[in-house]
């Protein structure tokens, strides 16, 4: 495998950020999350980018920054949950890099998110506390839109019922197939 970089992509709250330093870590690789690279390069938090200048600006701060990163080598990138949805951003990343889908359903996706209010993307308007139903439509509705760009990954896992401990290792290994040809065999 010629392509240095590993990318997680996937849906808000998936684990790309908790998954993505540790398995960097297990295979001696460098870590960065698009998300906090775009922060340092604004000065802003990504929900204040999207209150203040709006989500086209978050989104051409996002495929600058992801250009900037695609010639690194031996790094796991974390995405944004949107990142892939976007025809460049997704040439950038499977020209230059390995790219892995955690998947995680919209069950366990609300799970996780249901008391967050950090994601622009998942914000209602009010103060109001949404349903569930209404949480639950707004995560199908945006999945919907994405599916098919998380399905052009090179690699699909998901990450619902697994530990983290036993994705990295999953992944690690493959990881560690793919570039060293390492085998599986202890
Ligand atoms: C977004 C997901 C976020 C962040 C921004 C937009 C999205 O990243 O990039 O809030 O559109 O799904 P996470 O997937 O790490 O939450």
């Amino acid at each position: 495998m010629n392509k240095k970089i590993v990318y997680l992509t996937g849906f808000m709250a998936s684990g790309k950020s908790t998954i993505g330093p540790i398995l960097a870590n297990t295979l001696g690789w460098n870590f960065f999350d698009l998300d906090r690279l775009i922060e340092e390069a604004a000065g802003l938090s990504v929900r204040m980018i999207f209150e203040e200048n709006g989500e086209d600006y978050f989104r051409e701060l996002e495929t600058e920054t992801l250009k900037k990163t695609s010639g690194l080598e031996n790094y796991i990138i974390a995405l944004g949950g949107g990142t892939v949805a976007n025809q460049t951003n997704l040439e950038i990343i499977k020209s230059s890099g390995f790219l892995i889908y955690l998947e995680s359903s919209p069950e366990e996706t609300y799970k996780r998110l249901r008391f967050k209010r950090d994601r622009p993307a998942l914000l209602f308007d009010g103060d109001e506390e949404p349903s569930k139903t209404e949480f639950m439509e707004k995560i199908n509705a945006l999945l919907q839109k994405r599916i098919k760009y998380y399905n052009q990954a090179d690699l699909k896992i998901n990450t619902d019922n697994c530990q983290v401990g036993r994705t990295v290792d999953k992944l690690s290994h493959i990881i560690k197939k793919e570039y060293y040809g390492e085998s599986n065999k202890r």
